[in-house]
């Protein structure tokens, strides 16, 4: 799939702007701080909803603006077009709005599917060295683009989860425990985890196939072995959402003290292992650099699987960041999908020939410009082009 149109209005640095990326290759350069990374993450709401940086969306509405929005037509690889436009206004009471081919969708749950995006990003090195929350965070990104049903359990176990830490805390603070209140809230994780945890074992396993591959293929001879290990929180072969539900009773009192949940999906992790070891107290900078990106392309080559289409890549700032082995397979691996490059230099990528390039720039009032300076090889014609709507 990719992207024909991006719009963005009273998004991040920008008042109101168009773009009509290339369906191959697309770089854009201009200074720090120009705006960059801001397209990306539109990009990145139009597929997931969310940004990839940030969980407030009052933090992406251009300040002094009560709302934001931005839009993509997405073609597909069986000729069809969707259109997808996210409304946020944070201090509004219906906050969010996602609207598809023009109707208003009654969940965020009907975004998944449309636009598929894989973002790389300089913080990927965080994948290894730090805690769990950024190995979640990949998971649930990724899953919930291929499985609509895990980003509704998701919601729902996590809409329960914070019922039960409220009613751990009033606990805390009245001495009294009700357990009786906490048994539906208990009942309701235990079903989206009876969801979660199998969709996790499942994706991941073939993630991690795939990312032994693409380390492998990396690394060249020094192949290390490379996997992701899913830690589940239970065993996934014996897990049932009873035997769940009777842990988290189990586990009430000594949680009153903490007056949070220490026990469930929101607390798994996925480690990432060389030759059956953790990665996280050795690994060299550069076997962090790799598995970071194997891991990408794997995920790329398994969305693209899976779908039967390639996703939309989104590669902010890595370029640089790569030696000249990495990123000659970087770019091996994404012929044929639609790419977006940020980097601060035009000549970052001159060894691409066939690309758009567009300058980032801002204007006298800090708003984001974006100037197309070379267009790339002519694709077939696109349609007329149907307005997004904003309102
Ligand atoms: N909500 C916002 N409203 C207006 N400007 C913003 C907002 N959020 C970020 N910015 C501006 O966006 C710019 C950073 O954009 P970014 O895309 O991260 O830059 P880069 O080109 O370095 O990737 C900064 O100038 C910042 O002040
Ligand atoms: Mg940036």
């Amino acid at each position: 799939m990719w992207i024909e149109e991006l719009r963005l209005r009273d998004f991040r640095n920008y008042g109101e702007i168009t773009l009509r990326p290339h369906r191959g290759m697309n770089l854009f350069f201009g200074q720090n701080g120009s705006g960059k990374t801001n397209l990306l993450e539109a990009a990145h709401y139009c597929a997931l909803g969310k940004s990839h940086r940030t969980n407030a969306d009052r933090e992406v509405v251009r300040r002094g603006c009560p709302m934001g929005a931005c839009s993509v037509r997405v073609a597909h690889a069986d000729g069809s077009r969707s259109e997808v436009t996210l409304r946020l206004a944070p201090e509004e009471h219906n906050k969010k709005q996602v609207w598809i081919d023009r109707k208003r969708a009654a969940r965020l749950a009907d975004l998944m599917g449309h636009l598929g995006c894989v973002i790389f990003s300089p913080e990927d090195l965080s994948l290894v060295r730090e805690g769990p929350a950024v190995r979640r965070r990949l998971m649930d990104m990724f899953i919930s683009q291929l499985s609509p049903r895990y980003f509704i359990a998701l919601q729902r176990y996590s809409q329960a989860l914070e019922s039960r830490n409220a009613l751990l805390r009033d606990a805390r603070r009245e001495g009294a425990l009700r357990g009786e209140l906490m048994t539906p809230y208990e009942e309701l994780m235990s079903q989206a985890a009876g969801i979660i945890l199998p969709e996790r074992a499942r994706i991941m396993e073939q993630l991690s196939a795939l990312a032994a591959e693409k380390y492998a293929a990396i690394a060249g001879r020094e192949g290390e072995d490379f996997s992701l290990r899913y830690l589940p929180c239970m065993a996934v072969e014996s897990f049932s959402p009873e035997k769940m539900a009777e842990k988290l009773a189990q586990r009430r009192e000594e949680e009153v003290f903490r007056g949070s949940t220490g026990f469930g999906p929101h607390r798994e992790d996925l480690e990432f292992t060389l030759r059956g070891r953790e990665m996280k107290p050795f690994a060299s900078q550069g076997q962090v650099r790799t598995a970071a990106l194997a891991v990408r392309l794997a995920q790329l080559a398994l969305f693209t699987r899976q779908r039967g289409e390639s996703p939309v890549l989104l590669l902010d700032d890595v370029m640089s960041e790569l030696d000249k082995t990495r990123r000659a397979r970087l770019l091996e691996e994404i012929s044929g999908v639609q790419t977006f490059v940020t980097c601060t230099d035009e000549s970052d990528l001159d060894d691409f020939t066939d690309k758009r390039t567009w300058q980032v720039s801002l204007d006298g009032e800090a708003c984001g410009c974006v100037r197309q300076t070379r267009a790339g090889a002519p694709e077939e014609a696109v349609p007329e082009d149907p307005e997004p709507d904003f309102s």
